[in-house]
């Protein structure tokens, strides 16, 4: 039987599961493991279930034990770790790609409700009892017929097109390729961010981070958007400049954020949190039952797949 390290809690039947086909080392406190705590516990185990708070960078992955033949993400974003030391150790690297798709687009939907109909500054008021109906009373940005941006037309930006669209948005799109008709459904495609953010009154951010998307958001590509446009970003922090985006709020450039995602993540930049416009979330993205289940179980099926064939399908390096 392979041994494998699962370095955080998965959900009672996912753990179950591993531990039946695996010799499963589990992480019951859910403590997050220092990268000395990390390699100690991972001797002897042929493989490392990860998750995206472990930083599995290159200094890292060379000091894992050389049993060490995959290491499986409990996630489809795999920034986290340097999958080219991975690939020159030996290591397989896999993600979880599909299974989230649906549930990461409603999160990216509901950044842009939220952050277009000011879901913070009602839910504050309303919460205080200190409101008062008017005409006026937060008016916000109507979703019919405004342009949405999207950033990375994968799996999960199609997705949030797909869901906009029915809101009565108008899609556009930078993608590195522009897609089939079929996979566009009417979607505008842009091939540069400039021309795609100039028609962005609203841009939600998809793709993922890399080092050509780091810092993609930025001082100067902000001033590429409409002024009062919002900006959402389901994806990763790091595409995202915080100090440009926090200026860009404080002058009125960028009427509203949308974020469920930082750099440095669960510390995000204070900048944000004087905005009330800033709608924000703690990393929700994937986070329902069926999705986390079918994540891990995924993850899992990676790791079985791989020992089994030497290879897998979600390989990513
Ligand atoms: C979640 O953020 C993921 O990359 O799976």
């Amino acid at each position: 039987m392979k041994k494998i390290l699962i370095t955080r809690r998965l959900l009672r039947e996912n753990e179950d599961k591993a531990s039946k086909i695996f010799k499963a080392e589990l992480n019951l406190n859910d403590e997050l493991y220092s990268q000395s705590k990390l390699l100690e516990l991972s001797k002897d185990c042929d493989g490392i279930l990860t998750s995206l708070t472990d930083k599995m960078d290159e200094q890292t992955i060379n000091k894992l034990p050389e049993t060490i033949k995959i290491i499986s993400n409990f996630a489809v974003g795999f920034g986290n770790i340097d999958i080219e030391a991975a690939k020159k150790k030996g290591i397989a690297v896999t993600n979880t790609p599909d299974v989230l798709t649906d549930a990461t687009a409603e999160i990216g939907v509901l950044l842009i409700l939220g952050a277009c109909r000011r879901a913070s500054e009602g839910i504050e008021n309303a919460k205080a009892s200190n409101w008062k109906w008017s005409a006026d009373y937060l008016i916000g940005k109507q979703l019919t017929g405004a342009r949405l941006g999207i950033l990375g037309m994968g799996r999960i930006g199609q997705k949030i097109a797909k869901i906009s669209k029915s809101l009565g948005m108008i899609i556009h799109y930078h993608n590195r390729s522009k897609l089939s008709k079929e996979k566009e459904e009417g979607a505008i495609y842009h091939d540069n961010l400039k021309d795609l953010l100039s028609v962005s009154d609203v841009l939600s951010v998809c793709c993922p981070a890399s080092k050509e998307t780091v810092n993609m958001i930025n001082k100067d590509t902000i001033e590429y958007l409409p002024k009062g446009a919002v900006v959402t970003n389901v994806a990763r922090g790091d595409i995202v400049d915080d100090d440009a985006l926090i200026d860009a709020l404080d002058r009125r450039k960028i009427y509203a954020v949308g974020l469920d995602v930082y750099k440095n993540e669960p510390n995000l930049n204070p900048g944000y949190l004087k905005h009330k416009s800033a709608f924000i979330l703690p990393h929700l993205g994937s986070s329902t039952k069926e999705t986390r289940t079918a994540m891990a179980n995924l993850a899992i099926d990676n790791m079985d797949e791989f020992f089994k064939t030497g290879n897998c399908k979600n390989k990513v390096n």
